[in-house]
């Protein structure tokens, strides 16, 4: 048996999920002195995970990162497999046949919730579901948001919730020049939300969101920024907090923030609040949503580790939309540990394992493998470390049955699985860029995959 990774045997790899990890995976492993072979599967006909479906519309620039990836998909050692689910079209178990390695990046698609009472209510939305619809995934078009009331209440302060407030405060003019779906752009058109309030549990040092992000929210055509002065009075440990330089976009943030308070209204009409100390208690309303409850925190403790603490006092606010936008979780596929706690496949450095076992060529990159934090850019260093696990592995691979893509491909056909080549995407790209032309917008994405599948 000749060995893995050379000209007689090249070492076949398949990477399932085609979000930044993936592809960045994909450019790692061609750059080694390897004869290897990629096959990147995708549960949708369409590539770039977040950076199609998470990447807030109107940050069109962020996107051009793609030119990067597809660069990698020209290369004739890469394979795209669109329209194909791990899990579902095909086994784990099965795929391990056709493979040496597999490196898992199927990112976080699922939300983490807050376990109060009233998150059922109708009108108690995750930003996971509403920042998926106005994007255009296929899995989420169905959902239906209601913005005919004046009050939004948006829970969490990282950068996704600062999207969602974005998204909510930004006119039409603003919006009509993105790739937000049309349908979206129309429902949005139509919103009657006057106030968008987004709380979190901390302070302003600790928030999570980025100086930009914050920044943005002062600069919007039709909507003003509130920050109440109280909240920006900061304890001991959070002065110090503000001032450590390894941090430098606190102290960005935190005087953003101190700007807003000086910002005039000038004819905008919408506000957006930013209310710290805050822990949502109870989304209250009968059937649907109507008040959210929130427990007023202190911060006790030494800097770096303060711990948030009820006061005790309580105050409600009247809305008619609630949104929780409090980070991300991976979803467990069969025949994977998967650790329920923390939402991620357990790893040691990319490579699989559990308490139990190591599981041989198997390899876990992106948000899968670290949880859902973290810029594009931060996954290459993470798909980085397990390429070189898995090549420091090669001794040690279990090498495949079958070795061979023709192979592969049979096995969906006899699946009835339509696999999309990457040919194929650039046909369903031209469509979508030439149908956005006619809108003035940079594309119109197809939103559900039969639309995709018909340009091909
Ligand atoms: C709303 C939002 C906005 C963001 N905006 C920015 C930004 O402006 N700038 C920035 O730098 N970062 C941004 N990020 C962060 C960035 O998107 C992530 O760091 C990055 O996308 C994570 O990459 P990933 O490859 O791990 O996962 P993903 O990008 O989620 O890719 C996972 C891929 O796996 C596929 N998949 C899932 N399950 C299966 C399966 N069973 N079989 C086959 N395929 C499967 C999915 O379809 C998807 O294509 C944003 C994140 C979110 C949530
Ligand atoms: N423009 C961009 O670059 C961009 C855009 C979007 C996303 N991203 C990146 O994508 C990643 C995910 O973003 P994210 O916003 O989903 O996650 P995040 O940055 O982790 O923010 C989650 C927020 O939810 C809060 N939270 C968590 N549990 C809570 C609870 N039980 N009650 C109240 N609040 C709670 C957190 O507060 P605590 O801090 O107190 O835990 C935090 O404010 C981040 O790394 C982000 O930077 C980047």
């Amino acid at each position: 048996m000749s060995q893995l990774g050379t000209p007689e045997r090249p070492l076949r790899v398949a990477i399932v999920g085609s979000g930044p990890s993936g592809f960045y995976a994909a450019d790692e492993l061609l750059k080694q002195s390897l004869t290897v072979k990629i096959d990147m599967f995708d549960k949708l006909p369409v590539p770039f995970g977040l950076v199609r479906y998470g990447v807030a519309p109107d940050h069109g620039k962020i996107k051009n990162v793609t030119k990067v990836f597809e660069k990698t998909a020209n290369d004739p050692r890469f394979t795209f497999m669109g329209n194909v689910t791990v899990g579902k079209n095909i086994s784990v178990f099965e795929l391990k046949k056709f493979y040496d390695a597999i490196i898992f990046s199927y990112g976080a698609e699922s939300d983490r919730h807050l376990g109060i009472a009233g998150e059922d209510l109708v009108g108690s939305y995750t930003a996971t579901e509403f920042v998926a619809w106005y994007n255009g995934h296929p899995d989420f078009q169905d959902h239906h948001f209601d913005f005919s009331h004046e009050v939004a209440v948006i829970v969490g302060q990282g950068n996704v919730a600062m999207d969602v407030a974005r998204i909510l405060c930004k006119t039409t003019d603003e919006l009509k020049k993105t790739d937000i779906t049309q349908h979206a752009l129309e429902v949005l058109a139509e919103s009657k939300i006057k106030e968008v309030h987004v709380y979190g549990r901390r302070g302003p040092v600790q928030a999570s969101f980025t100086p930009p992000e914050i920044k943005e929210m002062g600069e919007l055509s039709d909507t003003y920024p509130i920050v109440n002065p109280s909240d920006l009075e900061l304890n001991e440990a959070s002065l110090a907090e503000l001032e450590d330089t390894t941090h430098a976009s606190r102290k960005k943030n935190y005087e953003i923030l101190k700007h807003f308070t000086t910002i005039a209204p000038e004819n905008r009409k919408r506000k957006f609040f930013m209310h710290f100390y805050r822990s949502p208690i109870e989304i209250i309303g009968k059937g649907r949503v109507q008040q959210a409850q929130f427990e007023i925190n202190k911060l006790t403790g030494t800097a770096g580790s303060q711990k948030v603490r009820g006061t005790g006092q309580y105050e409600t606010i009247d809305c008619g939309t609630f949104f929780r936008s409090v980070g991300y979780v991976g979803i467990p596929i069969k025949g994977l540990p998967f650790s329920s706690q923390s939402g991620i496949v357990p790893n040691q450095a990319g490579r699989i394992q559990d308490s139990e076992a190591i599981y041989n060529g198997m390899y876990v990159a992106g948000w899968i493998k670290r949880g859902a934090s973290g810029i594009i850019g931060t996954n290459k260093p993470c798909s980085e470390e397990t390429v070189k696990s898995l090549i420091e592995d090669l001794q040690h691979l279990n090498p495949c049955e079958t070795p061979n893509t023709d192979a592969v491909l049979k096995f969906l056909k006899d699946r009835e699985v339509r696999v999309v080549s990457f040919i194929d995407w650039k046909k369903i790209d031209a469509a979508e860029i030439e149908r956005g032309t006619a809108l003035g917008k940079p594309r119109e994405k197809f939103v559900r995959v039969t639309g995709m599948l018909s340009v091909i």
